[in-house]
């Protein structure tokens, strides 16, 4: 694991975007995982200025999700779906159908779950997985306890991640209560992950994350178990 400090946001969002600009630069048909919150979101508008700067095209390349609510329709304002159209995919010229996300509103989850691995693996795996962390270490919607092999699986939320998430809804009652996510497992397939982490509400996750110990208590700890990981982290996430 390569650790990364950095002063600020904006240099870890210009640092994370010139990493996935270099990867589509040397392969346009990057198959990208991605990730949302607000962590991403500088990245997301790096890239969207490199791709309007003439410096890399989506064109070839390809997205998968980690994860996205149950029960919200993609035109919902807080679904993963809405969320990626407008603060990426909306200002970029990847074609529509090279966009995964799983739906929240399928009629059969666990049905949806098979059927999005089987996504992941008609692509060949991800290239380059993007991830924020919560403030329990979770990864995707990957709850502390999950176990570190779980594939694309229907998770109910825990209460703290429905809380740090209320501020995007108009009340605690509107967020979900459950969400499809990639697994653990599906994660650490991924040939490169990058995760980013940024602000206070993140050092006790990311103090667990630098102790070096797999400990299922921290799901992002799972990623001691991969080869290829680089945390990008300000100050304020990283601590002393
Ligand atoms: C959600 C998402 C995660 C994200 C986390 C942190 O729960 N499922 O993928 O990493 O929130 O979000 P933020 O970046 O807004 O702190």
């Amino acid at each position: 694991m390569r650790w990364h400090v950095v002063e600020s946001y904006e240099e870890m969002s210009r640092k994370a975007a010139a990493f996935f600009i270099e990867a589509l630069q040397e392969n346009p048909r990057l198959v990208l995982g991605l990730a949302t919150g607000s962590t991403p979101v500088g990245t997301y508008q790096e890239l969207i200025r490199a791709f309007r700067e003439g410096k890399i095209s989506f064109q070839q390349a390809f997205a998968v999700n980690l994860d996205e609510y149950a029960g919200l329709p993609p035109d919902h304002p807080q679904s993963y779906a809405y969320f990626m159209e407008s603060e990426l995919f909306a200002h970029v010229d990847m074609p529509s159908h090279h966009r995964h996300i799983p739906k929240g509103l399928a009629p059969d989850l666990d049905e949806e779950c098979r059927r999005y691995e089987e996504v992941i693996a008609d692509l060949g795996g991800v290239d380059v997985q993007l991830l924020g962390i919560g403030v329990n270490g979770h990864i995707g919607f990957n709850e502390p306890g999950t176990p570190f092999d779980a594939r694309t699986h229907v998770v109910e939320l825990t209460s703290s991640t429905r809380q740090a998430n209320a501020r995007f809804f108009d009340s605690l009652e509107e967020v979900p209560t459950h969400a499809i996510t990639m697994g653990l497992g599906t994660i650490r397939e991924a040939r490169h992950i990058l995760l980013l982490a940024s602000g206070p509400s993140k050092r006790e996750a990311i103090q667990a994350l630098r102790k070096g110990e797999p400990d299922p208590q921290w799901p992002a700890t799972c990623l001691w178990l991969h080869d290829h990981v680089d945390v990008m982290v300000d100050r304020e996430a990283y601590g002393e």
